[in-house]
């Protein structure tokens, strides 16, 4: 790479802002003086790309956003290529986006699985303290999900992150479900597998409800004792699944897994590399996007964009790297609800994923450049008459928009009285 002083970089506004599945050797890399804490996966290494090894460790890297200058970029056409894989990834997306219900269908449908399951969630947390599990339910949760990802991925999926109406400890159950199942099956896992995963992520933090209610409810950092105490949930779920009758060995190998880390710094034993299962990594990538992506009492909801930045610093030590990238792959540069600013300067918000062109997704515009409301359309970015592109993504909070309206997401039960904590 031919490097040069990054102060000759030009205004970000002249270059052109690209996903870094779209480069080419012969684009030419600007440092758009955007600083990398916040925005750790925009590459701004400047210089002249000049092989395409450099353009395959780029991707490879976990990098997602990259401006180039198009005037010193022989290969740069305008319309990037998005043949591009993430190179070097073993782990490929097969099945990237279900589009065979359209979504304002689907959503009904899937609001009603959700509900569904948020309420058996509520219920066998419960349960488990009693000594009671009736798993004769989940199957069929599962199957609804699996059912409706089939349909229309983008549709749990914005239920997942928009739809928030009930304590944040069934929701997450559901969620990691919902989340690691769409893995599954993006990286093409077999029915039997991907139901298996969509299971344990249901049952995954079955164990936290028979630690004690002072340690797991506790308003305070715990004692290296109590830490013990609560890092025994894996094991202590994986008991109550692992003899159940018929039960795909799957499930509780994910449950007992899922807090293991890649570098071995993780519980309960301690595995590193391989020695994780893969349904084990799975439910982990779901359980720590959900816990980013979630609002809670003391943390407001981060921007996909954010999470998924935070979760590629994360490849190598907690997480299995290539399934990182993969999954950064999936959910692309700005999932189905993401408030995005286009380059006319209004705000809209991502209706559908373009896994082909992750920077050119469907967009809903809201609000013009003065922040005046704008009449209801639906702009594919990709259309070859659109002019217009993603500037950058912004929080709901900053924008004033609410996504979950926008998309006409139906309203939710109101959530249960609690009888515990979690
Ligand atoms: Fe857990």
């Amino acid at each position: 790479m031919a490097y040069h002083n990054a102060k000759t970089a030009k205004a970000a506004g002249a270059l052109k802002h690209l996903h870094t599945l779209e480069l080419k050797a012969g684009m030419y890399v600007a440092d758009p003086g955007i600083d990398w804490r916040e925005r750790p996966y925009l590459y701004m290494r400047e210089g002249l790309l000049v092989s395409d090894d450099e353009v395959r460790n780029i991707a490879a890297g976990g990098y997602l956003e990259v401006y180039i200058d198009p005037d010193r970029s022989p290969a740069y056409t305008d319309v990037a290529s998005p043949e591009v894989e993430l190179a070097g990834a073993e782990v490929r997306g097969k099945a990237p986006v279900g589009h065979k219900v359209p979504f304002a269908v689907e959503v009904r449908a899937g609001a009603e699985a959700h509900d569904a399951a948020v309420g058996y969630a509520r219920a066998f947390m419960s349960d488990i303290r009693f000594g009671k599990l009736d798993m004769s339910p989940a199957s069929n949760i599962v199957e609804r999900i699996m059912r409706s990802l089939e349909n229309n991925t983008d549709a749990l999926q914005s239920l997942c992150r928009l739809r928030r109406t009930d304590s944040y400890t069934y929701m997450h159950c559901v969620n990691v479900s919902i989340i690691s199942s769409m893995f599954a099956r993006y990286v093409g896992k077999e029915t039997q597998t991907i139901r298996a995963i969509g299971l344990a992520g249901l049952f995954h933090d079955l164990g936290k409800a028979l630690v004690p209610p002072q340690i797991l409810n506790a308003p305070r950092r715990l004692s290296d004792t109590e830490r013990l105490i609560m890092n025994t949930h894996p094991t202590l779920g994986y008991e109550q699944i692992e003899n159940v009758p018929d039960i795909i060995p799957e499930v509780p190998q994910a449950m007992l897994h899922h807090h293991e880390c890649y570098n071995g710094a993780g519980y309960p034993s301690g595995l590193s590399g391989d020695d994780v299962s893969e349904v084990g990594y799975i439910v982990a990538l779901a359980d720590i996007y959900d816990a980013l992506t979630s609002k809670r009492i003391y943390k407001d909801a981060m921007p996909p964009q954010r999470a998924l930045g935070i979760m590629y610093e994360m490849r190598g030590k907690a997480l299995h790297p290539e399934m990182v990238a993969a999954f950064i792959r999936m959910l692309g540069v700005y999932p189905v609800g993401s408030v995005v600013e286009l380059s006319d300067g209004s705000l809209g918000v991502v209706s559908a994923g373009n896994t082909d062109m992750p920077v050119k997704p469907v967009v809903i515009p809201v609000k013009d450049a003065d922040g005046a409301y704008l009449p209801k359309s639906v702009l594919d970015l990709a259309s070859p008459d659109n002019t217009l592109s993603i500037v950058r993504s912004v929080p709901e909070s900053t924008a004033g928009i609410d996504p979950a309206e926008v998309l006409g997401l139906p309203a939710g039960p109101p959530a249960a009285t609690q009888r515990h904590k979690l």
